[in-house]
Order: structure tokens, then sequence, then C-alpha cells
């Protein structure tokens, strides 16, 4: 069990912050990552169609033979962490009790704001999770459509980007909110310009981290952990355009990314899906 790799997955390039995390705290570990491109955005999705995509995704993973699943995107923990769980005969960790457990050692208030995608904010997942684990927290969800476009087109700084996070997040913040959960796996990348418009009093929690340190402990418990002398490797697939994914990959991380391959829908056992937004 121990050799094998571990399988990430996420609407696209997002999760690429989360992969990043693990390749820094896991350096012995073989990384499997799949971005589904060709579906994304996932933030816009019913909660079915995340559903399908995530069974297929998560299948396609294990007959890799990976030894834990990874589900490096919120909107897609939102909708089908349970159900990975129950369906799938590896451990699967999301994103959503990393950062939920992360903002409760920060905040002093216990007053919480999540932002993320519509799938994300409607599901309530975030309020249902704290409660799973028993986190005394007040949380106010706000979904913010248009931020993963600023960052997926690059625009993560200057006044266009702080006119938008302005006017999503300024008149919803009350001031004994002292603490943001950056509830999807692009807004990391606005950290800077969310700052700025909220204060650096307010703490920024990414789930990216956390999410790693999650994985890690769980290997350890298991004693599934690699060594960091057995040298682990990062593979990257994608449904979309490689060349396009190590492209804007690399823009998106600030770090080379190594070669994208393409994975066919019908080695997913699935179909492209057209946007339904
Ligand atoms: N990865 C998604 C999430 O964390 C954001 C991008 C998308 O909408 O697909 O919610």
């Amino acid at each position: 069990m121990r050799s094998r790799p571990i399988g990430v997955f996420d609407s696209g390039l997002g999760g690429l912050t989360v992969l990043q995390s693990m390749i820094d705290l896991l350096p012995g570990e073989d990384l499997i990552y799949l971005g589904d491109t060709a579906r994304y955005p996932y933030g816009e999705r019913s909660v079915e169609e995340l559903q399908r995509f995530a069974r297929a995704i998560a299948a396609s993973l294990v007959d890799r033979d990976v030894k834990l699943l990874v589900v490096a995107c919120n909107s897609a923990t939102a909708a089908a962490l349970d159900l990975l769980r129950e369906e799938f005969p590896v451990p699967v960790v999301g994103v959503v009790g990393p950062g939920l457990r992360a903002a409760a050692t920060v905040s002093r208030t216990g007053r919480i704001v999540v932002i993320g995608t519509r799938v994300t904010a409607r599901s309530g997942v975030y309020e249902a999770t704290a409660e799973r684990l028993g986190l005394d927290l007040t949380i106010t969800t706000l979904a913010c459509p248009g931020f993963v476009e600023l960052v997926e087109e690059g625009r993560t700084e200057g006044p266009e980007a702080l006119r938008v996070v302005r006017d999503r997040l300024e008149p919803r913040l009350s001031a004994r909110e002292d603490t943001i959960v950056l509830g999807c796996t692009h807004f990391p990348l606005l950290g800077r310009t969310i700052s700025e418009v909220v204060g650096r009093h307010v703490a920024l929690v990414s789930s990216a981290d956390e999410t790693a340190f999650e994985v890690r402990d769980l290997l350890l418990r298991t004693g599934w952990m690699r060594d960091r002398s057995e040298g682990g490797g990062v593979r990257i697939l994608t449904t979309g355009d490689p060349v396009r994914f190590r492209r804007l990959g690399q823009r998106f991380l600030g770090v080379p990314l190594p070669a994208v391959a393409r994975v066919a829908f019908s080695e997913l056992g699935d179909a492209p899906v057209p946007r339904t937004a």
C-alpha cells in the first residue's frame, strides 16, 4: 500500500494550490493530479452533475491504484465527498474540514465568513461539517461569482479585481467576523486583493496547506507515508488541452509544471457535458 500513488482531482487548475502544498510537505509521495478542465467551472453546475463527474474521476484514479484520494475542489467536496467515502475502498480527503479546523484555531470571535462558488455556498457543507466536527463557529457563507474568472484570466490585482472583490465583500462583512475561509481553490491567488478590501486584521485561511497536513496525518496514522529519500513524482492529467493547461498552470502557480497528458472521457467512463451556465 505504501508505495502506491495518491490521486488528487479538481475541476481544473485551482487544485494545483493543494497539489503544490502536498509536493512541499510530502516529497516522497507519487502524486497523480487530474484537472477536469473540459467541464470546468464546477461552481455553476448542479449537485447531480458534480456527483457523476466525481464518481467517474475517482473510479479512474482508483483504477490507477491510488492509496488515497484528495478532492482538491470545494465544489466537488460539497457535492460528492460523502458519496465517494461510501463508494470507494480508499480514504477520501476533502478540502472543507481542513479549512474549517484552521479557521477555528485562528478566529478569536468564532465568527467566520466562508467565500466560495455558488454550488458550495448553496450546499451548506461548511455549516454541516462544522457541526459534525463539533466546532463552535458562527458561519456566514457568501457566493462570490466572478472571483474564479479573475484568477483564470490572471487579473488578481489592480483596479478591476479590487472593484469585483469590494462589491462582493464590503457590504457583507461585520466587525465581529475576524476570519475568512477561502472556500474555493482559486481564491488564495486573490488573497492580496481580498486583504486590501477587508483589512489586514481579518485572517485569510486557505485550505491548501491544511489539506496537505490532513493527508500527512492520515499517512502517518496508517503507516503509508513514503520517505523523502524515496523521491516522489508528479503526473498531471487533464480532460482539456494539455498545452494550455500547462501554460496556465505555470502562470497560476508561478512555478514550472511537469508535462501534462490528456485523459480521454472514454477512459473516465463518462462523457463531456456542455456547461449549464
Ligand atoms: N475548484 C472550484 C472550487 O474549489 C473552483 C473552480 C470551478 O468553479 O470549477 O470550488
